[in-house]
């Protein structure tokens, strides 16, 4: 036998038994996007590599280690690894923000070198939203409320937390910058080799460490709120009492400054305890320098992403009301002399009749038997029988597969009537 080939590490296939719960959950995340008058933009996967450098900023992780990137001719290119590079990019070359407002969303795969753990993929999907052209707080609030309902529509909303800080102005990041730089060199043997490395070129993010030593002592460090211009603690109190006012609790987390350069004022993160090491399954905030740095007119941005396999893996863990529906609901079996004709056209008469139901012909032969099997198999509530003397008498067996209703001769113009009351 060949050698098989296999899916690349950290890559994965979404089998037939778990794509209805990705849908599911991917019907959530549209529907409440489209209730809230947000819009789907689509971008390609592949982007010139300048644009994730510029955008998400050399320092940092994303683009100093965990890009694909490839030359194509004389083109560097990369595979996204995240979506609001290229949105900002599409917005600006269409003009979608010129003078203009957007609320718009996203959905599909992004791409990162990372070491692959649950919940942590090479290949993995993001729902992401970005709202251009708002600058007040009002609509932090809004992409803030609209991922609670979210979380309740996926019965996942017991399960976590928001965590949410204000990272300010570029200039008060700065004064921060120099006040944090200071402490953390009276703590300098507490830094590993990367973290001394971060602490030139970007300590804030020494802030997250996972250095427990390194954290206590980072309890006493500098509070970048402390810092804040008074335009973004303006800002920040706003977006606090909107929270407040919809009820929507949270944690201020100091030491949240979130992995990408872009950010400025509110940052926000939706965690979870059940998930282990990968417990982010949402994470956000504002980047209202970035279309100008990426070449467009000036203006503001707030935005978030959410990662489904997080997500799904969550809805797998805590909620376990969700029923998913079975693959079909009638199954059509036929054998013997005429009753393959029969049973094309009776199965397409029901799918131009009772179109939202889903109708599965066997065509793969053998015996009444195993094709019963294969009803039972894709779940199927109804069969419907054809053989040799039904096709003669016009006729067609209904057999009930789940719960133990008595099976039942009809004639053919019955049939649409029956099923229809039936379902
Ligand atoms: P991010 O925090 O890098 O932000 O990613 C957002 C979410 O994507 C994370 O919270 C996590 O759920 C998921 N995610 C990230 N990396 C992986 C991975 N390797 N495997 C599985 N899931 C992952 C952004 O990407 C920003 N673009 C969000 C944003 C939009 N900010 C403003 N607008």
């Amino acid at each position: 036998m060949a050698k098989t080939i296999q899916a690349i590490r950290g890559m994965n296939d979404c089998s037939p038994t778990e794509s209805p719960l990705w849908q599911w959950v991917e019907g959530k995340v549209r529907s409440v996007l489209q209730n809230y008058g947000y819009s789907e933009v689509r971008m390609p996967i592949v982007e010139s590599t300048p644009l994730f450098a510029r955008a998400i900023g050399e320092v940092t992780d994303v683009v100093s280690k965990e890009m694909y990137t490839f030359w194509d001719n004389d083109e560097q290119l990369t595979l996204r690894p995240e979506g609001t590079a290229g949105c900002v990019r599409a917005a600006i070359e269409h003009g979608w923000i010129y003078n203009n407002e957007q609320r718009l969303w996203y959905m599909g795969p992004m791409f990162r070198h990372e070491r692959p753990q649950k919940g942590r993929y090479r290949q993995f999907h993001q729902a992401g939203v970005e709202v251009f052209g708002i600058a007040n707080p009002e609509i932090d609030a809004e992409l803030i409320i609209l991922t609670a309902r979210l979380w309740k529509e996926l019965g996942i909303d017991q399960h976590v937390t928001l965590q949410l800080n204000s990272i300010g102005s570029l200039e008060a990041r700065k004064n921060y910058r120099s006040a944090l730089v200071a402490f953390l060199q009276q703590h300098v043997a507490l830094l590993s080799e990367e973290e001394k490395e971060r602490l030139e070129k970007n300590p804030l993010r020494i802030l997250d460490t996972k250095n427990q030593a390194l954290q206590e002592v980072l309890n006493d460090a500098p509070k970048l709120l402390d810092y804040l211009d008074d335009d973004s603690r303006e800002h920040f109190t706003q977006l606090c009492e909107l929270l407040d006012a919809v009820g929507i609790p949270y944690e201020i987390n100091p030491k949240l400054v979130r992995g990408l350069d872009y950010y400025n004022k509110t940052v926000f993160e939706w965690v979870t305890s059940a998930l282990g090491a990968q417990g982010t399954v949402c994470g956000g905030g504002r980047y209202d320098g970035l279309v100008e740095q990426l070449g467009g007119h000036a203006a503001c941005g707030v935005g978030f992403a959410m990662g489904l396999e997080r997500l799904v893996l969550l809805v797998q863990e805590v909620n376990a009301e969700i029923s998913l529906p079975n693959a079909v609901d009638i199954y059509l079996v036929y054998q013997g002399e005429g009753t393959t004709l029969a049973a094309f056209q009776l199965a397409e008469k029901l799918r131009t009749t009772l179109p939202h139901l889903r109708t599965m012909l066997h065509c793969s032969g053998g015996n009444f038997k195993k094709q019963f099997k294969r009803a039972d198999k894709n779940g199927a509530t109804l069969a419907l029988v054809i053989g040799e003397s039904e096709v003669q008498n016009q006729q067609v067996v209904v057999k009930h597969l789940l719960g133990g209703a008595e099976q039942q001769t009809l004639a053919l113009t019955d049939v649409v009537d029956y099923i229809k009351n039936h379902f």
